[in-house]
């Protein structure tokens, strides 16, 4: 079941077909609280426009323009959370980016496991597998099950919420032995985070992008930092806009998204008013197509450019 859409102006989610560094540009300086973004991930994946398959060096130089802008338009007590995956053949890239990052300026203030698929034995000796797993054919390799989200800030302080998406206690009885409960069945969920995709049977029209991330995920992210609708939210690299999606959830009232491809960002718009990209949704690649066009209704900074 999709989240109940909040009542929100959408005015106020500027969603631009941009290069996200043109973009950021024209953003003033500690203008955004949380930035929750996924790049390119330099793994050969295909995109509509984009070509992802840089050299390293220029992967990473461009990852460095990128990552400047998103730190001078980030607030002093804001926070960065970068979801990357790497490939088996290619399992440094993402621990490379963050020392690009950390050259940049950004502090590594905690990093996050986003478990797609996992196996648990409850004490019971019961085995438990769940989640999405997708198949791999290798005599070196295992199944690669998680990404990373690497929580990146100015300082290293920036204060969290916790128990924002805590979880209850399994031994209620630690609510009573520890005074730091205040008599709360939660604590703090940490650092892996297992939230599988949801299962579809049609990307082209369910979940028309080749590298997504589930909106709970953006959700956890801006609910770790602590929503409020008064922040700022941003994501440049911004796909079918799963983060605005996350960031309508949490209430927030003003989003900025960028994306080079104008088809992603149409899917993200008809998201935005309908509250989900799941089944039902309705998509269409060129523009001017669907009948019911939401163009107009939510504010497009890029409707009359030219792609
Ligand atoms: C990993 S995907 C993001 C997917 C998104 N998190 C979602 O759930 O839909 C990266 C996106 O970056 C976009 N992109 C590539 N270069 C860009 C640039 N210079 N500025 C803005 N977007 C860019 C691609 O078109 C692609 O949609």
């Amino acid at each position: 079941m999709p989240d109940k859409p909040k009542s929100i102006r959408l005015e106020a989610y500027k969603l631009e077909v941009k290069d996200c560094v043109k973009g950021m540009l024209e953003l003033p300086d500690e203008y955004v609280d949380v930035v929750v973004t996924s790049p390119p991930y330099n793994l050969g994946i295909k995109y509509e426009s984009y070509r992802d398959s840089r050299t390293r060096n220029d992967y990473l130089n461009w990852s460095r323009d990128w990552s400047r802008q998103v730190r001078r338009v980030l607030k002093d007590n804001g926070s960065f959370f970068l979801n990357l995956g790497s490939a088996p053949s290619n399992p440094l890239i993402p621990h490379e980016l963050v020392g690009t990052l950390k050259e940049v300026g950004f502090i590594l203030q905690n990093t996050f496991h986003w478990i797609k698929s996992i196996t648990v034995q409850t004490k019971e000796g019961k085995m438990i597998s769940t989640g999405h797993f997708k198949p791999l054919h290798s005599r070196r390799f295992v199944n690669d099950c998680h990404e990373y989200v690497f929580h990146l800030t100015k300082h290293g302080d920036t204060p969290l919420d916790r128990l924002a998406i805590g979880v209850p206690y399994s031994d209620k009885s630690n609510i009573k032995r520890w005074a730091h409960t205040e008599g709360k069945d939660l604590r703090c969920r940490g650092n892996n985070w297992f939230i599988p995709y949801k299962t579809i049977v049609s990307r082209s029209k369910q979940r028309p992008h080749p590298a997504t991330f589930p909106v709970e995920l953006a959700e956890f992210c801006i609910k770790v930092h602590g929503a409020k609708p008064e922040l700022v939210v941003m994501d440049p690299f911004l796909g079918i806009g799963h983060s605005a999606l996350a960031a309508k959830n949490c209430g927030i009232r003003e989003f900025i998204g960028f994306d080079i491809e104008s088809s992603y960002l149409k899917v993200a718009r008809t998201a935005l008013l309908r509250g989900t990209t799941a089944p039902g949704v309705e998509i269409r690649g060129q523009e001017g197509q669907k009948k019911n066009d939401f163009a107009g209704t939510l504010f497009d900074a890029s409707a009359k450019q030219s792609k």
